[in-house]
């Protein structure tokens, strides 16, 4: 018979729920917190145990665990594509920095969401992990897209440009607005969850900032594409219209089927 380390971590966490804890099986030596495993690691689209991490395994295959490869395919069409098509025209300095900024931006974000779907509270050391991962790639979101904005509203204001005038522009507003919202509520149920009333309670709203995560994602993502449409990335610089909605619908691929829906409050009875 294939012992316990020879079999999928999926099938043995699909055997978990009729062990008791002591007859738990083990991975490598460890034994994972029984209670509520099971639920956690199901994911939207695949099989209980699909895109979780092992307890052994390293933090850094979080971003390609499961579909997360598409996620990682969808970032390398943007940033490659942009970063080639930018090397092969002239720059302009209060624009080419808002393409630069916003994907690398954008990529930030996304590994920042990758790293920590795959974890769970039955192995904490990991989770703890992920989740200071997690902060600290939103920090350096967060400084990024502050940046790219900040360049391309300059670049309107100097050059006398109206406000809104693409689509891009008005989701890019929009969602940078959202996104500040979501980094202040991020920050302090995390680090000053007392401005919450207490810990507990700000981990109960973990909740509603993973909801809002992916909501704000599918904003993000849908501004990268939109940028695609605007007079200077299409007809300036030429780079044709299906790249950036390409990428982002690979990063959509990849992210969305590993949603956790336990993480949700959504249990298997
Ligand atoms: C990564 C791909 C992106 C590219 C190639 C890109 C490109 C551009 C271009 C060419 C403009 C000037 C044209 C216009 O205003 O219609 C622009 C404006 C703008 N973009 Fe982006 N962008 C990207 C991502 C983002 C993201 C992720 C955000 C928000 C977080 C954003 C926010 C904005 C804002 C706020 C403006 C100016 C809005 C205004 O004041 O009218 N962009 N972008």
């Amino acid at each position: 018979m294939a012992s316990t380390d020879q079999r999928t971590y999926a099938e043995v966490v699909d055997n978990r729920d009729h062990h008791d804890e002591e007859t738990q099986p083990t991975i490598n030596g460890h034994r994972p917190h029984r209670s509520h495993h099971f639920h956690d690691s199901e994911p939207l689209l695949g099989r209980p145990g699909a895109a979780l991490q092992r307890p052994n395994a390293p933090m850094i295959s979080n971003l390609y665990l499961g579909t997360g490869f598409l996620s990682v395919l969808g970032l390398l069409v943007v940033l490659i594509s942009l970063t080639a098509i930018i090397a092969s025209h002239k720059t302009l300095p209060l624009v080419t920095p808002h393409l630069l900024f916003q994907s690398l931006g954008a990529v930030s974000l996304v590994l920042a969401i990758l790293v920590l779907q795959p974890t769970s509270h039955s192995v904490p050391d990991q989770k703890r992990l992920a989740a200071r991962w997690h902060a600290s790639l939103q920090v350096l979101s967060f400084l990024l897209f502050t940046a790219g904005v900040t360049v391309i509203e300059v670049n309107k204001h100097v050059n006398h440009m109206a406000h809104f005038h693409s689509a891009h522009a008005a989701l890019g507003v929009a969602t940078y607005a959202l996104l500040v919202l979501q980094y202040l509520f991020g920050f302090t149920i995390y680090v000053t969850p007392a401005v919450w009333g207490g810990e507990d309670k700000a981990k109960s709203l973990y909740k509603w900032h993973r909801y809002a995560g992916y909501a704000i994602l599918a904003a993000v993502l849908a501004t990268v594409s939109a940028a695609n449409w605007t007079d200077y990335v299409h007809k300036a610089l030429g780079l044709p219209t299906f790249v950036l909605p390409l990428g982002a619908a690979l990063v959509v691929l990849g992210i969305f089927p590993r949603v956790q829906k336990s993480k949700f409050g959504y249990v298997r009875v």
